[in-house]
């Protein structure tokens, strides 16, 4: 495929490449990240991103959540990766530098979620740099779709691993507190519950429009997660939440995701099952099983509630967990 620049104005510049708006051959737009090899420390980690996004495309269906790759080209020192053309990132939505998407805090958070996921389920990948500017959001008259991008840092886990070793210059207000600690010369071991930490953050941002859990300048964000400090999840003034409900399950899926000690962290799976993305069938089972069990303790019928519900351990544990979030039990004495 021919690629040609509709203008040699890039529409975003970093630090590593510049993005164009391209035209394909047959007439798409799509985007070009164009890279200088030797704005590496190693010009194989330029082309990590390649191997990456080739990896993602083995895969049998593509994901909706995951930027589209078209292909490559290089050209002596430069190299170009071709990619679906999307209008702007989580952080210019924050900043009112994108038109108004249909899509809500929550829809966003749950659409960035099936991204992550997807990587640690299904490809074996730990993103290693998730941040808001790396979700890209295509905004169109039905809607708008995220979609997580910039695979330079992903690693891929040797099949049956559960970690990486490997060094990162990960984003340090987005790293998880086990990988801003001081390095011993070790080379630090990745595991996907760093991404969880950083992902926690930007749903954080997200709700908030642009409010960083940790604090409001860049090293001191670091400083704080590396220093354990409380984080604010206070969601003050925030218009994110249509119910109460939603804003304590906001804070109860963030300050897991959130934890100090990542063996505490939920997994992309369980972010995924947190109630507070249930749809509104879930939320009734939710309400239906959790009425029955109250109502059985009520009656002292503890011995037999568990056989009665026919429920799995874990579901069952859910439930009471979600109860105790919720305040649930408090909730419905009231009344009855
Ligand atoms: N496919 C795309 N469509 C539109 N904008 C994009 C696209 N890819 C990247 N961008 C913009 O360019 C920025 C940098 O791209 P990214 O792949 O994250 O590069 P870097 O590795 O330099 O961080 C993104 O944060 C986003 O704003
Ligand atoms: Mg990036």
């Amino acid at each position: 495929m021919l690629y040609q620049r509709e203008s040699e104005k890039s529409i975003k510049q970093t630090a590593l490449s510049a993005i164009y708006k391209c035209k394909r051959e047959d007439g798409i737009l799509v985007a070009e990240k164009y890279m200088l090899k030797r704005h590496f420390q190693d010009a194989k980690a330029c082309l990590r991103e390649i191997e990456n996004f080739k990896e993602i495309c083995k895969k049998r269906s593509y994901p909706d959540n995951v930027v589209l790759y078209f292909g490559t080209e290089e050209k002596g020192d430069f190299v170009s990766i071709y990619m679906e053309l999307c209008d702007g990132d989580l952080e210019q939505l924050a900043k009112g530098g994108l038109p108004e998407c249909k899509l809500t805090a929550l829809e966003i958070c749950k659409q960035a979620t099936e991204g992550i996921h997807y990587l640690h389920t299904k490809c074996n990948m730990i993103h290693r740099d998730v941040k808001p500017c790396n979700f890209l959001i295509r905004i169109d008259d039905d809607g708008a779709i995220i979609k997580v991008c910039d695979f330079g840092l992903t690693k891929i886990l040797p099949s049956g691993d559960t970690h990486a070793t490997t060094s990162s210059n990960s984003t340090l207000s987005y790293m998880a507190p086990e990988y801003l600690q001081k390095e011993d010369g070790n080379d630090k071991q990745w595991r996907p519950s760093a991404d969880v930490f950083s992902l926690g953050i930007v749903f954080n941002f997200t709700f908030t429009r642009g409010r960083h859990p940790f604090g409001k300048i860049d090293f001191q964000q670091a400083n704080n997660i590396l220093e354990k400090k409380v984080p604010d999840l206070s969601f003050k003034d925030c218009q994110a939440f249509p119910s109460m409900e939603q804003k304590e399950l906001a804070y109860d899926l963030i300050k897991k995701m959130l934890d100090f000690d990542p063996r505490k962290r939920p997994t992309i799976e369980e972010v995924k099952c947190h109630p507070i993305f249930w749809d509104s069938k879930q939320k009734v089972e939710f309400y239906e099983k959790a009425n029955d069990h109250f109502h059985r303790l009520k009656r002292d019928d503890v011995e037999c509630y568990d056989q009665h519900l026919g429920m799995h351990n874990t579901e069952y544990l859910a439930i009471l967990e979600y109860s105790r979030i919720l305040n649930f039990e408090s909730r419905i004495s009231n009344l009855f």
